[in-house]
């Protein structure tokens, strides 16, 4: 019997994680996999009823389990508080930091039914599979931030910092990564300006030496940025570092029709966290609106990753497929002529496929 941890945090999280659990109950048996389903407080949810981002508890609970499959945190009613106390630093970067996460899997597929549902031209972004690996526990993020009284004003401060040994163990993940697909690493940063870029830079330069059958490209982000858009079919892997990640795979997003079907798994610790990689939503909370399938899709990643079931993960990407084939669509993957359907109702059309 395994356990999985859910955390479905705040905002939309509350709706789209419920039927990607239903999604994981109806697959793991037909796989010979015994689930338990544990449920614990994070985000603004756990401020509420706790007082705290990140209870003891909730870390705890995790550390006790198989995997854990997470929603979203954060929302306009903890907006206010300091930055070090608000959701998505003390629950979120917290919570992967504490696991030693240091690796987040950012896949970016376009089912191609969803071709037209990108604000991008079709046959741009036709064909458009790649990944990214974001560098999940170091950089700018986790750096030391401070504020100070200066003559001018007031002076803040967040560092950008990375070592050799943060940079390798994420390269060699993109590097092992690729070796399965097609066997290119695009390297991104900014080593024309940042000193620790040019840190990464090395680094990539020297491990891809271990990595004789894998083309190294490196590229700088804001080039990326362009690229991604320009010509998405040119990327493989994507390995970088903690904020370009961040920023890249928003954009990349659209490459799959929605930042609805991006879903992701944080890797590297005892212990793997999957979650969406979009946010709580709260514009759009409760009202049955959300697109359920990038948390159905982080669902079929922990069964590929953490339980090494891989055909039943490619079961639910098939059952995904085949319900945006038949033209079943929630609203911001919305087109003229496509049937549009609710979280529920999203998640229960999958589940009928499986
Ligand atoms: C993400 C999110 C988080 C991040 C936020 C909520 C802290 O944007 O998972 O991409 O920046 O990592
Ligand atoms: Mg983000």
């Amino acid at each position: 019997m395994a356990k999985v941890l859910v955390l479905p945090g705040d905002g939309i999280g509350q709706e789209i994680v419920p039927e990607a659990v239903k999604v994981l109950k109806k697959v793991a048996p037909k796989y010979g996999l015994e689930l338990e389903f544990e449920e614990g407080l994070i985000g603004g949810t756990a401020i509420d009823e706790t007082g705290k981002p990140l209870p003891e508890e909730t870390l705890e609970a995790c550390r006790e389990s198989d995997a854990i499959l997470l929603g979203a945190v954060g929302g306009p009613k903890w907006d206010h508080l300091p930055a070090k106390e608000r959701p998505e630093v003390a629950a979120l970067l917290a919570l992967r930091k504490g696991l030693g996460l240091y690796a987040n899997i950012r896949p970016c597929l376009l089912y191609p039914a969803l071709a037209d549902a990108s604000t991008l031209k079709k046959e741009v972004v036709a064909g458009t599979d790649l990944v990214v690996v974001r560098e999940l526990t170091g950089g700018l993020y986790f750096g030391e931030k401070r504020r100070e009284q200066v003559e001018e004003g007031e002076k803040a401060v967040d560092m950008l910092v990375y070592t050799t040994p943060e940079i390798e163990r994420i390269l060699r993940l993109a590097f092992e990564l690729a070796a399965k697909r097609s066997g290119k690493v695009t390297s991104v940063d900014k080593a024309n300006v940042l000193e620790s870029s040019r840190l990464w830079r090395e680094t990539a330069t020297r491990l891809a030496a271990d990595y004789p059958d894998i083309t190294l490209e490196h590229m700088y982000v804001d080039n990326c940025a362009m690229q991604l858009v320009r010509d998405p079919k040119q990327f493989d892997v994507i390995v970088t570092e903690n904020m370009f990640g961040d920023i890249l795979t928003d954009q990349a997003s659209m490459l799959s029709g929605s930042i609805g079907m991006l879903p992701s798994a944080s890797i590297g610790g005892a212990v793997a966290l999957y979650e969406p990689a979009h946010g709580s939503a709260p514009d759009i909370a409760g009202k049955n609106l959300a697109n359920p399938l990038a948390t159905i899709l982080s669902a079929a990643m922990m069964l590929e990753i953490t339980f090494d079931l891989e055909e039943a993960a490619q079961s639910i990407r098939k059952a995904v497929e085949e319900v945006l084939e038949a033209g079943y669509r929630t609203g911001d993957i919305m087109m003229p002529g496509a049937k549009q359907v609710g979280t529920d109702e999203m998640g229960a059309l999958v589940r009928e496929r499986l």
